[in-house]
């Protein structure tokens, strides 16, 4: 595992020892840290040999030559100047991050010929260092699967102590206190994810959420007998299977204007997903501990919120329930009486998502009347089909909600597609004997699905992300190497600092 890492900032510094970063420009051959001594020009003979050309996100390490003041080398290619993006910065970091190994200290020189390196670049990249060191490792008491004759102690690395030398290094500071508290955001995010399902269940999430109460952020939790009294049928029936009872978590974070209304943001939090009575194939099925990781987006925006004190009114609310096969559980056929009043035939047990988020949306908008609500969950495999694991689904009611959020995927490159919502659809979850059907049939099943929850939405600008295929199971990159992705956390700061704190 990799040891943490300890960033600070400095305008200048003197080496000895440890690894010397530079970064280098595409096409140039002077790479950042003109200051450190080359003696009789090795170090540039060796990047010249070595025909790096500073491609983005390339790396060059090296040993040292004799006479220089650091131990290692390492360089690490930007690309064009003309092109570089906040991304650029933060994956940049990343590859950092990726080449520092165990020991030691780091030096990362930022200042370039024709480059002027803001303080929020040099922020990015700490951003990214900090993403890509993350590792869930937890309940791993070897050093390595391949290793196992080395104790657990042998995990406890000293930090790394990382110094970004930079002109710009009293800003970088400022910036870069907001970047870990979105850091910390993603980093909670991701963990919640990743944990086993036997040691998160509903009442452990919400533990854990009651932790920002430290921050700053107000935390009510309902239990059932609160939630029955609301008359939350849908998602009691989803939970009434369960031998873990079910929570509903209220985050408030009042960091706006006294008396502006709130933006509302739902996570789906199905602790386990077995599909319930429509019970789901064993193949794959221990990736359902994920199907809470729209709850564990909106813990992880919350968090990153309070922590860089944003300057807006944040409501989170988070629908804790496990989904699971049992003599009381719900059965295809069975109807449930939502808190809105209408009813709804549950098909199949396993389009459990949409039944929690019925009555969290309702709740939601009813107590918070926010001025807009923005729903996250692993609601569905179809938008897996649809999509892939590059881009979320994004169904929204209001078009100029669904563009500010657009432009927030494009800004953190996590990337949003607007799927149609419409009366066709929505015709598709009528049912025979309730006012609707919990699923759609077997085309357009993310559609249905959001379909079904506008049900619920009663004019307030609402949008729904289906995060099915990018919360979790995701691809490794730059600044992730971890099966939980933590997606969400920055796409919605992002969309939080341009639409509220602009
Ligand atoms: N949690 C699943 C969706 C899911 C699938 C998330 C794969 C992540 C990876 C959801 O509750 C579900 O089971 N949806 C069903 C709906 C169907 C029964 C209408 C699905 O997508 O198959
Ligand atoms: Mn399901
Ligand atoms: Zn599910």
């Amino acid at each position: 595992m990799p040891a943490p890492l300890e960033i600070s900032f400095s305008k200048s510094a003197s080496l000895s020892g440890g690894t010397a970063v530079l970064l280098s420009l595409f096409g140039s051959a002077a790479p950042s840290g003109a200051a450190i001594a080359d003696p009789g020009q090795a170090l540039t003979r060796a990047i010249e040999i070595s025909e790096f050309k500073g491609k983005a996100l390339s790396a060059l390490e090296l040993l040292a030559p004799n006479g220089s003041p650091a131990d290692r080398l390492l360089v690490v290619g930007l690309g064009k100047p003309e092109d570089l993006t906040a991304q650029d910065w933060l994956k940049a970091g990343g590859v950092i991050a990726s080449k520092l190994g165990k020991k030691g200290k780091a030096t990362v020189f930022l200042d370039l010929d024709g480059l002027a390196v803001t303080g929020q670049q040099a922020a990015d990249l700490a951003l990214g260092m900090l993403l890509r060191n993350y590792t869930f490792d937890r309940y791993k008491t070897k050093k390595s699967s391949s290793d196992d004759v080395e104790e657990a102690d042998a995990k406890s690395d000293k930090p790394i102590k990382v110094t970004i030398v930079t002109a710009a290094a009293s800003d970088a500071k400022k910036a870069f206190a907001d970047a870990e508290a979105v850091a910390g955001g993603v980093i909670l995010a991701r963990n919640l994810v990743n944990e086993p399902p036997n040691v998160l269940g509903p009442v452990e999430f919400a533990a854990r959420a009651e932790e920002l109460s430290k921050l700053g952020v107000e935390v009510e939790i309902l239990g059932q007998e609160e939630m029955s009294k609301l008359g939350m049928g849908a998602l009691l029936g989803v939970a009434q299977g369960s031998a873990r009872p079910p929570r509903l978590v209220i985050l408030k974070w009042n960091g706006g204007k006294t008396g502006d209304k709130p933006v509302a943001f739902i996570g789906k939090g199905v602790v386990f997903d077995t599909g319930g009575i429509s019970i789901k194939p064993a193949s794959g099925m221990e990736d359902m501990k994920g199907d809470m990781g729209g709850a564990a987006a909106v813990t992880g925006l919350m968090h990153a919120l309070a922590a860089r004190k944003a300057k807006v009114n944040a409501i989170g609310i988070l629908g804790l329930v496990e989904n699971m096969p049992d003599g009381n559980a719900q059965r295809p056929g069975d109807i449930v009486t939502s808190m809105s009043g209408q009813t709804i035939e549950i098909i199949n047990t396993d389009a459990e998502g949409r039944l929690v988020l019925a009555d969290a949306l309702w709740y939601c908008q009813d107590r918070f009347k926010p001025q807009a609500m923005i729903d996250l969950a692993t609601l569905t495999g179809a938008i897996m089909v649809a999509l892939g694991t590059d881009h979320a689904g994004l169904f929204s009611n209001d078009d100029a909600l669904a563009a500010s959020l657009t432009a927030a995927g494009l800004e953190t490159q996590e990337k949003l597609w607007r799927m149609p919502l419409g009366k066709a659809y929505d015709k598709m979850i009528d049912s025979r004997f309730a006012d609707m059907k919990n699923t759609g049939g077997r085309f357009g099943g993310a559609c249905t699905a959001a379909q079904f929850l506008q049900r619920f939405v009663n004019g307030t600008p609402w949008a729904h992300l289906d995060v099915a295929g990018t919360a979790m199971d995701s691809p490794k990159t730059e600044i992730s190497q971890s099966w939980a992705s933590g997606f969400g956390v920055r796409l919605l700061d992002r969309y939080v600092r341009d639409t509220f704190e602009g």
